[in-house]
């Protein structure tokens, strides 16, 4: 009979072989001009990550374990915070995160129905939908055109006396205005909820984003800067919100033991909660109106994997669009490039172009045109969000506000695309863009 960890580790050397044999990237096939395809997004990885994931996988533990553990700590050591949770997806952090607020343990300040949450509406719709959700309303404030941030000038015009917080992203890796965003919430005593997803790694004055505000979040979606199949993480350095934030994502319980444990605290049976009979078991006892938010261990192993590997990727971002926007000078008569905001040093998701007005083609037409040659695109997500049918069943002045004019927004939703720069990229991929861009604007401009 073979012992297990001798059967363990020849399962986890096959494995590194299948790697080898299946997955690993052909780094001398030739990069073929038309005929290789340009991806926007991809996931990066080696033998390490299918090795975690096999191990995790023979430990058939399956819930929140030690991998777990290990990557909500390792992740918090990268942020710099003292708690990070994982969750399902980046769409689960933010309905966590928004629900987070509304906890009776918050008191005065929770988020209650019919409050205000200042947010824009270029953007993905689950920044959006938490609030929605919940009964909150939204308040829609237009974005600068440079970055397709928040427009800071804005914000004053959007309060009310029922506003009680910010949520708004980090569009395409580039940090908002954090300095102007932080002090307009301390002024006004907002809770702020950086949607950190596609931001992961960016910096403003030098400190991480996602860290700034009271809830930050990731996701981990293979596009994303790193990636655990399905996945996310919620972010804080506050004791309260961090328990608030346990207790909904693991159905609103209020008993706080890990997976498999009991009677962590030692008072499972002696104490008083609501009208229970005293004494009621505390593991069954719900602070919360809750979800069940949680990973497997198997995503959080492989999560480790990346998150070794996480630094790089971010080097490699930066070097793909500093590359294709040094290729693309000179051009800006006809598009806008992507500027990084003031005092940041962005961890880039995309690269955002966008058809000045005047020209003589369309956003449509220089896409279709870099989709025929096998250059994959983007839309700035849902470019405005209160255009799309989910926005029909409610009515504006009620269910949500619209604060102004959303010019920028309307420029975007019709104008503007985005480029990937993700860590798979290879130079020739990057070149290749922005010759078929150029190529593009010589036969229309
Ligand atoms: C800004 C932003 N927030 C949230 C999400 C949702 O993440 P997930 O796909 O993991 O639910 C996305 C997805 O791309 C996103 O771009």
């Amino acid at each position: 009979m073979k012992n297990a960890e001798v059967l363990k580790q020849e399962i986890l050397a096959k494995t590194r072989e299948y790697y080898e044999l299946v997955h690993k990237p052909v780094q001398e096939a030739p990069f073929e001009p038309g005929q290789s395809r340009v991806a926007y997004a991809g996931r990066v990885f080696d033998e390490k990550e299918m090795i975690n994931l096999v191990d995790s996988s023979l430990d058939f533990w399956l819930t929140y374990g030690t991998y777990s553990r290990q990557f909500e700590q390792k992740l918090a050591e990268y942020l710099g915070v003292q708690w990070a949770f994982l969750v399902n997806s980046g769409s689960s952090a933010n309905l966590l995160a928004f629900f987070a607020l509304t906890s009776p343990l918050l008191q005065d300040r929770r988020i209650k129905r019919g409050d205000e949450v200042i947010t824009v509406a270029a953007g993905f719709p689950t920044t959006v939908a938490p609030a929605v959700q919940f009964g909150a309303v939204p308040v829609f404030v237009d974005v600068d055109l440079k970055t397709c941030n928040i427009d800071v000038q804005q914000l004053e015009s959007a309060v009310s006396p029922k506003t009680k917080a910010v949520m708004i992203a980090h569009t395409l890796g580039n940090p908002f205005d954090l300095k102007r965003v932080k002090a307009f919430c301390d002024r006004h005593n907002l809770w702020l909820v950086e949607d950190n997803c596609d931001a992961l790694g960016s910096k403003y004055d030098g400190k991480l984003t996602g860290t700034w505000g009271d809830i930050g979040t990731s996701s981990f979606y293979p596009p994303h800067h790193m990636t655990m199949g399905e996945g996310g993480a919620v972010y804080t350095n506050s004791h309260l919100l961090k328990r608030i934030l346990l207790s909904i994502r693991d159905w609103g319980r209020d008993c706080w033991c890990d997976s498999g444990h009991d009677n962590t605290c030692g008072n499972r049976f002696s104490q008083q909660f609501g009208t229970l009979p005293l004494g009621y078991d505390h593991k069954y006892v719900y602070s919360h109106f809750g979800f069940n938010l949680k990973v497997t261990d198997m995503q959080a192993a492989i999560g480790l994997a990346q998150l070794e590997k996480f630094p790089s990727f971010v080097e490699k971002r930066k070097q793909n669009f500093n590359r294709l926007k040094s290729a693309l000078a000179g051009l800006e008569k006809n598009i806008a490039l992507p500027e990084a905001t003031q005092s940041s040093d962005p961890s880039w998701f995309g690269f955002l172009i966008t058809v000045n007005d005047g020209m003589p083609f369309t956003r449509n037409d220089i896409v279709e045109y870099l989709e025929n040659n096998r250059i994959q695109t983007r839309n700035l997500f849902a470019g405005n969000m209160t255009r799309h049918p989910m926005f029909q069943t409610l009515t504006e002045g009620v269910d949500y506000r619209i604060c102004g004019k959303l010019k920028n927004t309307e420029k975007v939703m019709n104008d503007s695309f985005w480029l990937g720069v993700y860590p798979g990229m290879r130079d020739e991929a990057v070149d290749y863009m922005a010759e078929k861009i150029r190529e593009f604007i010589g036969s229309r401009a």
